[in-house]
Parts: structure tokens; sequence; C-alpha cells
């Protein structure tokens, strides 16, 4: 493997599409390699542009802008790190062949339409999921409902992410409601909304999965201890690494990820979102790239799950062992300001053992992620109660 130096006519580039806090941490673990890396977002100032060599704001949905930048900058390496993109356009430039889509264009146009991800999971790789079908129509969603899927089940456009449009229905009362909050929060109206049984699990995880070149330039797979989450409304609140799990639930868990990225393919960090019942495992979703649980890594793994990606995209080995149990809880916006202020991080961090990255967004709303506070501890137990302590003790004002 070669790698050039950034700012000269031989520089390797990366060009993300995406700056939020994932791509931030992901600009500095591929600028530790040298790489000359372009951020681009929707918006000025978003957090990876603050690390990049150069940043762009452009609507990343509209294949022609998409086009045209990349023609200006020539990048080796174009790395999606959000859903909601110009799928057909990266097909594309990939079709050209002057550089690498990470992991490849059809792995983010798959993932971006929970529609081809889910067939791909239960048809083509036949992996056990909860009970699913797609709808149309109300009239579609309720016959699928009543004829099988049955309650409590959970409603979520077929594109969309962080749980937007989705909602648990209980009963057939409360079915509408969720078809028409589903229908118009959706990031694209496809038209089309998934309708899933509930799984009745004992906990969830995201199995980090990473797809990099052995020193005899073979693709092998390599997994991170589970991580454990929490989420709320769709949205992740806390994190730990390792998930204590059964033996066998470890090896089925790693036997549907290989599953599932051998089928992707490309080279790459993988989050592989599972849901488990004692010895019993189920694929949920997968994204391409690192994924918001995994910022917990930052402290517990020799390399971060953004190491891992960056190191698997420039084609060299990987490490994937565990140095710490730890823990990670989401800093929150309790307001809807501009440039918020942050009190009282003195205290967060006279936690023992914490950490604390603040992303630096200049605009918060209710709820947002602003920041993460990490812990890592002799147990997942203290480092979870010594994470949630310190993000806790930050507030936030205008
Ligand atoms: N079929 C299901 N059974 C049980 N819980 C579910 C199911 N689908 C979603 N959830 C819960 O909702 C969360 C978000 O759903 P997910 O499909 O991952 O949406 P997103 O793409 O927004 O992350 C999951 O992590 C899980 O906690
Ligand atoms: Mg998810």
């Amino acid at each position: 493997m070669k790698l050039g130096t950034a700012l000269t006519p031989n520089a390797t580039k990366a060009l993300l599409l995406g700056s939020g806090e994932l791509g931030k941490e992901l600009v500095i673990s591929l600028q530790r390699f040298g790489v000359e890396v372009i951020a681009v977002d929707r918006y000025p100032n978003a957090p990876a542009h603050a690390v990049a060599h150069r940043s762009y704001v452009i609507d990343m949905t509209d294949g022609e802008a998409v086009k045209a930048l990349i023609a200006q900058e020539k990048p080796h390496f174009i790395i999606p790190e959000i859903e909601a993109l110009a799928t057909d356009t990266l097909a594309e430039i990939e079709e050209q062949g002057s550089c690498t889509i990470v992991p490849n264009a059809r792995a983010i146009q798959l993932t971006m339409n929970r529609e081809g991800i889910r067939t791909l999971a239960a048809q083509t790789l036949s992996l056990p999921t909860s009970n699913y079908a797609f709808a149309q129509s109300f009239e579609e969603l309720k016959t699928a409902v009543e004829n099988g899927i049955g309650y409590p089940c959970f409603i979520k456009p077929t594109m969309s992410s962080s749980g937007k449009g989705q909602s648990m229905v209980k009963s057939a009362a409360e079915l509408e409601t969720a078809w028409d909050y589903a229908k118009n929060s959706g990031r694209v109206d496809t038209g089309k909304v998934i309708v899933e049984g509930k799984i009745d699990f004992d906990f969830e995880i995201t199995l980090l999965t990473v797809r990099a070149l052995n020193a005899n330039g073979e693709v092998e797979t390599h997994f991170c201890e589970p991580i454990g989450h929490v989420q709320e409304n769709g949205d992740y609140r806390e994190s730990w690494q390792p998930q204590q799990m059964t033996q066998k639930a470890i090896a089925n868990s790693q036997d549907i990820a290989k599953k599932i990225t051998d089928a992707i393919g490309g080279l790459g960090l993988f989050g592989v979102e599972l849901f488990i019942r004692g010895d019993d495992v189920w694929f949920s979703e997968v994204s391409p790239r690192p994924h918001d649980t995994g910022m917990v890594t930052l402290l517990t793994q020799t390399q971060t799950e953004f190491d891992l990606h960056a190191r698997a995209i420039l084609g060299l080995p990987v490490n994937t062992t565990l140095k710490s149990a730890g823990a990670s809880a989401v800093i929150l916006s309790p307001i809807d300001a501009q440039g918020l202020n942050y009190q009282d991080l003195e205290k967060a961090l006279s936690v023992e053992n914490t950490d604390v990255r603040l992303f630096g967004k200049p605009e918060a709303f209710v709820n947002r992620r602003m920041g993460v506070a990490l812990a890592i501890a002799d147990s997942v137990e203290v480092a979870r109660e010594n994470a949630v302590k310190a993000a806790n003790a930050i507030s936030m004002s205008s």
C-alpha cells in the first residue's frame, strides 16, 4: 500500500459526504496517515469541517452538484457518512472507475432504503429477521398486520434514520396515526412503509464488523466485542462494550454479520444491528460505516471504529482488540439555540476515567446530540454509571 502526502500533487485524497460527529473522528483517523481530506455537508461549519483540509456545503441529494464537486476534487476515496445521498450518481461515478466508493455504491443504495437491505437479508440470505411487510396504502398496512404480523409492531418509513417517522403500535386504534406519521416524516416519500413485528429481545447490540486486507492482500473479516445500547425514540442514549452474551449468541451474531457483510462486499467497517434473546439472534439493519453507538470505542479499543474504518479503506491491517470495558452517554441539547455554551465540564471530567467530546455544532435544537461522554472502568456497570454521571454534569445554555 502506497500513500501520498496531503496538499502535494501525489496526495491520497478522501472526500466525505456528510460531516457530522462520526465524520469528524474519521477525518482525524485518516489524517494520522497523512491523507488529504475534503469534508462535505449541507450546512457550514459541520463538525468534520472543523478538522478537514477543505470543506464544502452542497445539497448532497443533488446528483449534478455531487458530480461537479467530485470532478473538481478528484478524490481517490468517496466516503458516505449519511444515507440521504444521490446514490445513483455514486453508482455512475463508481462505474467510471477512477475512485472507490466506500465500501461500494451498491452498499450505499441497499442501505439507504430499508426495502433493499431487508430483502437482501431475509430473502436472499435467509437471515432471521422480524416478520415484516411493505405497504403502499393504509389498507395494505392493515391487512398485513391483521393477517400475520400482529401487535405490537413497528411502522417505519422505508427511507429514514434516527427513528424519524417511526412508531410502535400496540393496537388497531393506533395504526392510522402511525401510518400518517411514517408517510409524512420519512426523508423521502418512497410511497412505502415497512411494518415489522416487535421482537422481544433481552438486549440489542451493534456488532462492529471490519472487512480489511491481510498481509497477503486477501479480505478478512474481523469483529469487535459486542456493543450493547439503549434506544429512546429511535435514537441511542447509552452504549457500552463488551455486552455480556452467551457463546452461542456471539457465534450466531458473528455468523449473521459475516453473511451480510460478505454479501455487501468492499472494504471498511460496518455496524451490524442485532436483537438478542438467549442464544437467538435477529438481524435488524446494518450501516456500511462507523455507527453512533460505536463512539464508545474512542476509549475502549486500541483502534477506534474510526481508526478501523480508515485502515480498512486504505488497505491496511486492523486490530479489533478491546483495551478496557467502557461506556458512552449522549449529551443532548435541552434547548433550541445558536452557539451553545457548555458549563461544568470540570465537574464532568472529575468523574473517574471519563472523557468528553463536544462536536461543535453551530446550531442546537431540543434533543440534538451535541456531544458524548465516555468512561472506562473495570466493569461495564461502573463505566455506564460514570458516563451518565459525566454527561449529566454538563449544563447547556444560550
Ligand atoms: N422489529 C423490532 N422489534 C423490536 N424493536 C425494534 C424493532 N424495530 C426497531 N426497534 C427498536 O427501534 C430502534 C430503531 O430502529 P431501526 O430500525 O434501527 O431504525 P433507525 O434506522 O432509525 O436506527 C431499534 O434499535 C430498536 O430498539
Ligand atoms: Mg438503527
